[in-house]
């Protein structure tokens, strides 16, 4: 699997005191916080990259970010992937259908999700990388994130193996609702999500390691990416409490909301 690299963006000047060559940088990214649409927005983002990272999740990589002290809004500042020179298809893109050919389906599987289109791409996309579509599919049931269409891209053209990664988790969690009492409630529906843009395009076996690996995963580890001692956006400490309480409860139907949705 080819590593993903992120977008150093214009000059880098030496730093004065590395002996080893070091340089000070810039990196592009995506700046995101709270938002009407998504009050907890940057706190879900947050909680659902350390949990991406600790499980070995394709994400890209983001980190809390703030302008000088003069600003103190804290962001998200999701890790701009280098895309230059890559063969990157954009799932992120509207697909305006213009490679599809409605009339012949024969390759793709019966049940597959079609309301954002890109359906043959997606299917190439799970069969190349049939082990990181699993991981994805099933991080998504687990964080509660129905926002997966259209916020993920790879690598799909030749043979060699390439990337895959998914972005956007700030639907997630404490905002997959736009407050986050409802998104609470929906956190403790175990029927909630009921779809996912890969469901009949991932592998069972792969599937079913992927919630063997979510459900051992420890307490202690789910309390570090979700508990800050601290106020993250709008979401105070006792929601994410709250937050911590209800992955460990979604731990336990995973498996069952993986059978039911992906299959
Ligand atoms: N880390 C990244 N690397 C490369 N491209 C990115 C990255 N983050 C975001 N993008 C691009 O920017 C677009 C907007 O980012 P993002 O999806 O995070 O915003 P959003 O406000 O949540 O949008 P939406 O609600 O429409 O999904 C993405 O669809 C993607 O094309
Ligand atoms: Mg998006």
């Amino acid at each position: 699997m080819a590593i993903l690299c992120y977008e150093i963006t214009g000059s880098s000047q030496p730093n004065a005191r590395s002996t080893t060559g070091a340089e000070d940088g810039h990196i592009g990214a995506v700046l995101k916080g709270d938002h009407q649409e998504a009050s907890a927005q940057l706190y879900s983002e947050l909680a659902a990259n350390r949990l991406a990272m600790f499980l070995g999740i394709p994400v890209v990589v983001g980190v809390p970010a703030r302008r000088g002290s003069e600003d103190v809004a804290m962001r998200f500042a999701a890790l701009r992937a280098a895309e230059a020179g890559m063969d990157i298809y954009d799932f992120t893109e509207e697909d305006r259908g213009e490679n599809e050919e409605d009339d012949d389906d024969a390759e793709v599987p019966q049940g597959v999700y079609r309301n954002t289109g890109h359906v043959r791409a997606m299917s190439a996309l799970c069969q190349k990388y049939p082990f990181e579509a699993a991981a994805i599919a099933v991080f998504d049931l687990w964080i509660g994130n129905e926002d997966r269409a259209l916020n993920f891209k790879g690598q799909i053209r030749g043979e060699e193996r390439g990337v895959i990664f998914a972005l956007d988790q700030g639907s997630s969690l404490l905002a997959c609702r736009s407050t986050i009492d409802n998104s609470l409630e929906e956190l403790s529906d175990s029927a909630y999500p009921s779809f996912h843009p890969f469901q009949k395009l991932v592998n069972a076996r792969y599937c079913g390691a992927m919630v063997e690996r979510v459900q051992s995963m420890p307490d202690w580890a789910i309390e570090a990416a979700t508990v800050y001692q601290d106020t993250v956006g709008n979401v105070i400490l006792p929601d994410q409490y709250q937050c911590y309480e209800a992955l460990r409860e979604r731990k336990k139907i995973l498996g069952g909301l993986v059978d039911r949705v992906l299959f």
